[in-house]
């Protein structure tokens, strides 16, 4: 009797797990970098020079912003706001963006506010593309990309930057990583729909120059395609480097979505607050999928990020301003970790944006008990065994890429310098005791 309960169980847990297996439009995005080495760091302990955001407080009026919304008499604050974005918040992005693009941005028709850059980039993914479309990424790639498109039934096709031979001897720039242009050109075809543009870049720090961006306008407009251009890190670029934005170039008005992160500008990240503008006839696209998901976002955080908003928009040419100082404020830091992973003997790329740096991790190879670790590639094993062994976590950036050209960037390893000086300090110290053999 036991035994035949037994048996029917076992009958029926089979019969669950078979008809509930993952959706095959999932197949081979169950393992996220972010949950592996979160849980890496919460078992290890290490100094976490991974994950991408600030481990000190961000801009006071930020935080006193959401302080007073919560502590505001005006009760609506607490409930469901506009779908499609917070009337205040949409009013200050549209006002912003108008003055940086140089052309009247309609608040109610061509932004959309989501639930961080994430949402953003899911809405306009899956609002665009159809079963069988083709979706260019440029590796490495920000890891949601892949998902995103496959989950609509897209195929994405790959284009690595590569780094070029640097003959002076010099540290690389970001700027060396470089698109073959005849591969580029190749990519295009009739079933292209999308080209995923990320400037200024994570995981290279690289900042797209004109040129660069001008081949691309120029296939997006041959091949009547569309431009995603997240642009997350628009406000982190480092002197003498310009942020262009791909949307002011001739024509690409009404081919591209650009997307933004209040989490990034604003070095709030666990808000969780995103936005996407572009012409009316593709926001209405990103709109449905977002009504139909989420409907609404989170009415605090946006009131909060539109009064941030108007304080920057008031004294946007001043250096005060945190779009002007946060650079400023991170270019030391960039210098400083740049300076300590090369007297490691570690060869780092030297970022022209954003709050990432990549470093080739291989004239150190000899140091590395590599064996121990049983991932596939070798900088999930040099991560691994450095977050277990020397205490300081970085990301492998192999993630970043599609298996073909996982090889590309075995010897490299991704870390985020947005962290205190103190903790800069420490990672360096860290390092040279390693080096010097003492831990
Ligand atoms: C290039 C890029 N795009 C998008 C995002 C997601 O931003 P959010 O946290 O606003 O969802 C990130 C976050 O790290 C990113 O680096």
């Amino acid at each position: 009797m036991v035994r035949n309960i037994l048996k029917l169980s076992q009958k029926m847990s089979q019969e669950i797990i078979n008809k509930f297996q993952l959706p095959a439009r999932y197949a081979g995005s169950e393992k996220s970098v972010w949950v592996e080495y979160i849980q890496l760091a919460a078992d290890y302990k290490p100094l976490n020079l991974g994950q991408g955001f600030p481990d000190y407080p961000p801009p006071k009026h930020v935080t006193d912003a959401l302080a007073d919304v919560a502590k505001s008499p005006n009760c609506l604050l607490h409930q469901y706001t506009r779908g499609y974005g917070h009337p205040r918040l949409v009013s200050a992005i549209a006002r912003l963006y108008s003055h940086l693009i140089g052309r009247e941005i309609n608040p109610q028709t061509e932004v959309l506010t989501t639930l961080g850059a994430y949402e953003a980039l899911f809405s306009t993914i899956v609002g665009h593309v159809d079963v069988g479309d083709e979706v260019i990424i440029i590796e490495p790639f920000f890891d949601c990309y892949e998902p995103m498109v496959k989950c609509a039934g897209g195929l994405p096709r790959f284009i690595p930057l590569r780094l070029r031979e640097n003959v002076t001897g010099d540290l690389p720039s970001s700027a060396d990583w470089v698109l073959d242009k005849n591969e580029l050109e190749g990519l295009f075809n009739d079933k292209t729909k999308i080209i995923i543009l990320n400037t200024p870049h994570n995981p290279l720090g690289k900042v797209f120059k004109m040129a660069e961006l001008e081949l691309i306008a120029n296939l997006c407009k041959k091949w009547n395609v569309l431009c995603i251009s997240d642009e997350v890190y628009e406000w982190i670029v480092y002197k003498p480097n310009k942020h262009v934005r791909i949307a002011t170039l001739p024509g690409m008005w009404e081919r591209t979505i650009t997307i933004g992160s209040a989490g990034k500008t604003f070095s709030v990240t666990g808000w969780k607050l995103g936005w996407a503008y572009g012409p009316a006839h593709l926001m209405v696209n990103l709109q449905m999928v977002h009504q139909n998901c989420v409907y609404t976002g989170n009415t605090p955080v946006q009131e909060a990020v539109a009064v941030s908003f108007e304080k920057e928009i008031a004294r946007l040419d001043k250096d005060e301003c945190y779009f002007n100082s946060i650079s400023s404020e991170l270019a030391a830091k960039r210098d400083f970790t740049s300076k300590f992973l090369c007297d490691v003997g570690m060869k780092p790329t030297i970022p022209e944006g954003g709050y990432f740096m990549v470093a080739d991790w291989s004239p150190l190879e000899s140091k590395v008990d590599l064996a121990t670790e049983g991932d596939k590639y070798k900088d999930y094993r040099f991560t691994k065994w450095m977050t277990k062994h020397v205490g300081l976590q970085g990301i492998p950036p192999t993630a970043f890429y599609s298996e073909p050209h996982k090889n590309l960037a075995e010897n490299f390893v991704r870390y985020c310098f947005f962290k205190k000086d103190e903790n800069l300090q420490k990672a360096a110290e860290i390092l040279r005791n390693w080096k010097c053999g003492k831990n």
